[in-house]
């Protein structure tokens, strides 16, 4: 007699090795019957291929989404506002994908009348806090199960446990690299990464090319800004993914977008992350470069802070909150003149910014030059700076030098000592 499943679990299927061991597990240990969901973010090759090896190893169903253009215009590009960069380096592509997954997985457990949720992420990584979270915050009924932070086997025995069970091993298995890759970048971890004395070797790298081997010759590309948003290349108009997609293979045969990142994850660990990341360094490059056009001082420095903020937000898997919510609504606000195009020369590894224009430019020929037909009174500064620099005047005098502080009539210490 067939024992009846203890409810649905819905997985989010990689087609790789542990989600695909993941399916198998699920259904001996917990009785569940398996769902699997297929998320295309952009790095999925061969989604029906993969929607069939679910099938095949034992989801009672298999499903596939193209989440591409939501991807882009609703993850990528808010980061893109909001010049998102975690410690200054990692654009955030894994951590902007993961909770899109996590939403889509919620939906289709609910869909499905699913009790569960699983992924394949470990115990040691950000990707679980990710998932974890946005579950919690998007289908608090749900349970959460991660079969590779609870079944504790190493890679070789997963491996073992896959060739028992009829589970395809990869050819390639013996890849030494963890990677993970979407439009907005590829990560590639361990190996011989993980001492952080080792040079990355040339062989990590796919989007890429060696600055050393890109083209003598620089190449110019023209990005186009409207309020915020990368909107064409070179004068031609563009949806995001398209731009993005082209962007990556442009700035990436000329060498750019290659970061090495000591990096500090959640849950404690330090890690040597490697990633190629050429679009996402050009557009956030090109953005900034706008910005600084388009925007006070006052708002510069402001939103400097509000980035810093919003990059760890999302590295720590706090998509679905209404902090970031807030900050959104700040970020959004603050790009209402960021429209403009920027001129990015790209050579040999090298991204650099050599023009900019903007319909909003706070730029002012008349008063910024030194030549005929300026307009700046310069005998203004003179009262402007004996007020600015006024606080520094009477801290001087009371604390600093020890000046009696301004009394009219009266000597200051420093004369009474002359005498
Ligand atoms: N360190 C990066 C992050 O935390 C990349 C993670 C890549 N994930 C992976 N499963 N290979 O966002």
């Amino acid at each position: 007699m067939v024992k009846k499943a203890r409810g649905k679990v819905v997985l989010a299927y990689s087609g790789g090795l542990d989600t695909s061991v993941a399916i198998k597990w699920l259904a001996d240990n917990y009785k569940m019957d398996v769902i699997t969901l297929c998320v295309n973010i952009g790095g999925v090759r061969d989604v029906d291929g993969i929607r069939q090896k679910a099938l095949k190893l034992g989801a009672v169903k298999s499903f596939a989404v193209d989440a591409r253009d939501e991807f882009i215009e609703d993850y990528v590009f808010k980061a893109v506002k909001a010049d998102a960069l975690y410690e200054g380096q990692y654009p955030l592509a894994t951590a902007l994908g993961r909770p899109l997954m996590a939403k889509l997985l919620v939906d289709l457990a609910h869909m499905e009348g699913a009790t569960a949720v699983a992924h394949g992420s470990t115990g040691k990584g950000n990707d679980q806090v990710r998932f974890d979270v946005s579950v919690l915050a998007l289908g608090p009924d749900l349970r959460i199960i991660a079969p590779a932070r609870e079944w504790g086997m190493t890679r070789d025995e997963t491996i073992e446990y896959a060739q028992r069970h009829k589970i395809p091993v990869p050819v390639k298995i013996d890849r030494p690299y963890s990677i993970d890759e979407n439009p907005w970048g590829r990560s590639i971890e361990c190996g011989i990464l993980e001492n952080p004395w080792n040079e990355p070797p040339e062989d990590i790298y796919e989007w890429t090319r060696s600055p050393a081997d890109a083209p003598d010759r620089a190449e110019y590309v023209e990005i186009g800004f409207e309020e915020g948003l990368p909107v064409s290349l070179n004068g031609k108009k563009m949806e995001g993914l398209p731009l993005i997609e082209k962007l990556n293979v442009m700035a990436g045969r000329n060498g750019i977008g290659r970061i090495d990142h000591m990096e500090s994850r959640l849950v404690g660990i330090k890690s040597r992350e490697n990633y190629e990341a050429p679009a996402a360094i050009v557009i956030l490059k090109s953005h900034l470069a706008l910005e600084a056009m388009t925007l006070t001082r006052h708002q510069l420095r402001y939103k400097e802070r509000v980035a810093q903020e919003y990059s760890d937000l999302i590295y720590n898997g706090l998509w679905f909150s209404n902090q970031r919510e807030d900050l959104d609504a700040y970020i959004d606000s603050s790009q209402r003149y960021v429209s403009g195009t920027i001129r990015v020369k790209m050579h040999k590894g090298n991204c650099v910014i050599v023009g900019r224009k903007s319909p909003h430019s706070l730029y002012s020929f008349q008063l910024a030059t030194y030549d005929r037909g300026d307009l700046f009174d310069q005998s203004d500064s003179a009262s402007f700076i004996r007020i600015w620099g006024l606080p520094l005047k009477i801290q001087a005098q009371a604390q600093v030098i020890g000046f009696a502080p301004l009394k009219s009539g009266k000597k200051s210490r420093k004369d009474k000592a002359k005498k």
